[in-house]
């Protein structure tokens, strides 16, 4: 393992040109390559969280600009966009993208930039990222896409035509539960140029610590991701058949509206499962809480099993009329599958959604 850059500053004139860290580390130089190349790309820049590498991209945009955004994104997303970046005159247009009729939004309203999640978060729509990419390409308008749900290990979004693949690296990538990353992957120089001025500029550079810890985690990526996902897959099968159950969402089970779709711009169906409990907010919140494998916390894609009720954590900074709008109800759970025995969280599941009156 490399060691840990734990400093602030650099001597003038050393061989690697560091000079202080707000503006490059070896740690940093170090993830950057690894991210580079499993998303088999030029340019990789690292940052203190998603969120961070999200205010990088947007801040390489003007006052007056207007993103064309997928109606589903992460709640701070949609947050940073509506209470933060419109102050400065960033306007958004919200649309469904698996809505084939939205494309001619790219071409009619002539946005700054495309903003995507696929698979959103958190009812796991997938987005035809090839085809909005050609009609954004057409246009000239950079697409965005969130791959933290898939990693570039299922899902290569600059192979499918787009600028930018972000990713939050506090999930899958580092897999532990224990740092905070985000990172942005392109071939355009240009939006890379923006990028490393905007991580020194702002002050979005991570610690050299946490960079350490996430190139520490992705070393086993492949293993956990592997185990998780065939865990997930069978989970979302038990939950489909469970008469509690409302309905399922996994991007490759066949009842998946966009399962064509996920099949082909994805290597597998991913560790997320997303499902409607028969239960009103506080039936469905303690079912959470009488789970004992799965962890009612936020986050995602560590080795160890999370639950997540959207309306009340991730998305609550969502209005609650915008979230029935979107299907984000009060009897929605998320689950990130982790890595332990398939036989313990698949009882876990039962006796919780069981106890359910
Ligand atoms: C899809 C998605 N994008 C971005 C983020 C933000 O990442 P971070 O918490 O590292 O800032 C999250 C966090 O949950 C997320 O789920």
């Amino acid at each position: 393992m490399p060691p840990i850059f734990q400093t602030s500053t650099f001597a003038q004139g050393n061989q690697e040109g560091f000079d202080y860290t707000r503006s490059g580390n070896p740690n940093f130089r170090i993830l950057s390559s690894i991210l580079a190349s499993i998303e088999d790309c030029q340019y990789s820049t690292v940052f203190a969280s998603g969120v961070s590498a999200i205010t990088a991209i947007v801040s390489g945009l003007k006052s007056g600009d207007l993103v064309l955004c997928e109606e589903n994104l992460y709640g701070c997303t949609v947050r940073l966009f509506e209470q933060v970046f419109k102050k400065f005159g960033i306007k958004t247009e919200w649309v469904d993208f698996t809505d084939r009729e939205s494309l001619s939004l790219v071409t009619n309203l002539k946005p700054s930039m495309i903003w995507l999640e696929s698979p959103t978060n958190p009812l796991l729509k997938i987005i035809d990222l090839k085809e909005v990419c050609k009609v954004a390409q057409n246009n000239k308008v950079p697409v965005v896409v969130d791959n933290t749900f898939a990693t570039a290990l299922l899902q290569r979004p600059l192979e499918l035509g787009a600028t930018i693949s972000l990713t939050s690296t506090t999930k899958f990538i580092n897999g532990h539960s224990d740092a905070l990353g985000g990172a942005v992957c392109t071939n355009d120089s240009f939006w890379h140029e923006r990028m490393v001025f905007a991580q020194k500029a702002l002050g979005l550079q991570p610690s050299p610590f946490d960079c350490w810890l996430i190139t520490r985690g992705i070393k086993t990526l492949p293993l956990r991701l592997g185990q998780q996902v065939t865990n997930a897959a069978t989970l979302a099968d038990q939950l489909a058949n469970h008469p509690k159950v409302n309905w399922v969402r996994y991007p490759f089970r066949n009842d998946h509206p966009q399962k064509d779709v996920a099949q082909k711009q994805m290597n597998s169906g991913g560790a997320m499962v997303t499902a409607s409990i028969k239960g009103n907010l506080e039936q469905t919140y303690r079912m959470c809480k009488n789970l004992r494998y799965f962890t009612m916390a936020e986050s995602l894609g560590g080795i160890e099993s999370l639950i997540c009720h959207p309306a009340t954590m991730t998305h609550a900074s969502i209005s609650p009329e915008v979230r029935s709008q979107l299907g984000i109800d009060n009897s929605l759970i998320r689950l990130s599958v982790g890595c332990e025995s398939i036989d313990d969280l698949s009882e876990d599941l039962d006796q919780a959604i069981n106890q359910m009156k």
